[in-house]
C-alpha cells in the first residue's frame, strides 16, 4: 500500500519544537514530529508485545498514541521513544475491557485533534486452565478486552480512515486462532475470532483503501508468557525454540502491516505447523490439540 498522502496542521501552540507536517484546516492538537506524518494508536502499549511494536512504529518515523491502564509504563517509553526517534508521542490511560472504554479513547482523539492513520489493536489478557473451573466473570472479561473492545475500536477508527481512502488495523491474534485449545478453549476463542474479523474486513475494506491485519505469535517471551509459567509447571517442557523473541515477534507484524498482508505467523516452526493444521481435517485437529491441552491442564 502506497505511503499515504501528508496532510496539513494549522500553526498551532504547542510544546513540540519540529514543523507541522499535516494539513488539516482548524485542526487542533499535538504538532507531529515523525517522518511519516501518520499517528498509530497502540493499544496495550505498556508491555511485551505491544511495546515492542511501539519500538519499531517509531523506528518507523510514526507518531504513537501508547494506549494502556499503567500510565507511568506508557509516559516512560513514550518520553524515551521520543528522544530517540524525534517523533510525537502521547499516553492515553484506559481500561479497554470497561464497556464504552473504546468510545471515551476515540473521542478524546477527537478532542486532542489526532487522527489516527493505524490502529493496533493489540491488548489482551489470556486466562488458562480447565474451564469447569474458570470463574465466569473472568471469562466475560477477557472476553470483552479481546474481542469486544477490538471490535468497537476498528468500528470506531476505520470509517475516518475509509473517508480519507487510507489507513491501516493491526489485529494482534495468536496462533490459537487456528485450532481449538483444550485448557485455553476461551482464549482461543476470542483469537479465532479475531482472525475470522480480519480476513473478512480486509477483504470489504479494500475498495476503502484500508488494510487489515493479523498478526499471530506463537508463544512469545512476554509477562503473559511469565504468568502461564508460574501457573503452570508443565510449560516448562515446552522447547526454547518454541518461544519468539519479543522483538523478532514485534518486526514481523510491523512489516505484515506495512505491506497490507493479511495473515501473518511469525517464526517457520509456527508458520508451518498451521499450515499443515489449516489443511488437515477438523476431527484430526481436535485430535492432536486434545491431547496436547489435557496435558497442560
Ligand atoms: N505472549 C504470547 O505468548 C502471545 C502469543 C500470542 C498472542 N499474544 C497476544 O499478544 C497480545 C499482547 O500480549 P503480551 O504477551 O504482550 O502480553 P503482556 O506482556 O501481558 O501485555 C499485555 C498488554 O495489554 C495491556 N492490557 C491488559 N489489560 C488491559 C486492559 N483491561 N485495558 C487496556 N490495556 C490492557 C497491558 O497493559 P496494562 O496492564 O498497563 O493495562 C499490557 O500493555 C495479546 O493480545 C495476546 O493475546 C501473546
Amino acid at each position: 500500500m502506497p505511503a499515504a498522502p501528508k496532510r496539513k496542521t494549522s500553526a498551532r501552540k504547542t510544546t513540540r519544537k519540529a514543523a507541522p507536517k499535516r494539513k488539516t484546516a482548524a485542526r487542533k492538537g499535538p504538532v507531529n514530529k515523525g517522518a511519516r506524518g501518520e499517528w498509530v494508536l497502540i493499544t496495550g502499549a505498556s508491555a511485551g508485545i505491544g511495546e515492542a511494536l511501539a519500538g519499531k512504529f517509531a523506528e518507523g518515523g510514526f507518531d504513537l498514541v501508547l494506549a494502556a491502564r499503567s500510565k507511568d509504563k506508557l509516559a516512560k517509553l513514550g518520553k524515551k521513544l521520543s528522544a530517540k526517534h524525534g517523533i510525537a508521542t502521547e499516553v492515553a490511560q484506559i481500561d479497554l475491557a470497561k464497556p464504552g472504554a473504546p468510545r471515551d479513547l476515540f473521542d478524546e482523539m477527537v478532542s486532542r485533534g489526532i487522527d489516527i492513520d493505524v490502529l493496533v489493536n493489540n491488548a489482551g489478557v489470556l486466562e488458562m486452565g480447565a474451564f469447569k473451573t474458570q470463574a465466569p466473570e473472568t471469562l466475560g472479561d477477557m472476553i470483552r478486552l479481546n474481542t469486544v473492545a477490538l471490535t468497537e475500536l476498528a468500528a470506531l477508527f476505520v470509517p475516518p480512515m475509509a473517508k480519507r481512502r487510507s489507513g491501516r488495523v493491526l489485529n494482534v491474534a495468536s496462533v490459537a486462532s487456528f485450532q481449538p485449545v483444550p485448557s485455553l478453549a476461551v482464549y482461543a476463542g476470542t483469537k479465532a475470532f479475531v482472525l475470522s474479523l480480519t480476513e473478512s474486513l480486509a477483504e470489504e475494506l479494500k475498495p476503502d483503501g484500508v488494510t487489515v491485519t493479523a498478526l499471530c505469535p506463537g508463544i512469545t517471551e512476554t509477562n503473559m508468557f511469565g504468568t502461564i509459567k508460574s501457573s503452570n509447571e508443565r510449560t516448562e517442557k515446552i522447547p526454547s525454540f518454541l518461544v519468539g523473541d519479543v522483538q523478532e515477534v514485534a518486526q514481523e507484524g510491523y512489516d505484515a502491516c506495512i505491506k497490507g498482508d493479511v495473515v501473518r505467523v511469525p517464526g517457520l516452526a509456527y508458520a508451518m505447523t498451521t499450515s499443515i493444521g489449516r489443511a488437515a481435517p477438523r476431527w484430526l485437529t481436535r485430535l492432536v490439540a486434545g491431547t496436547i491441552g489435557r496435558q497442560m491442564m
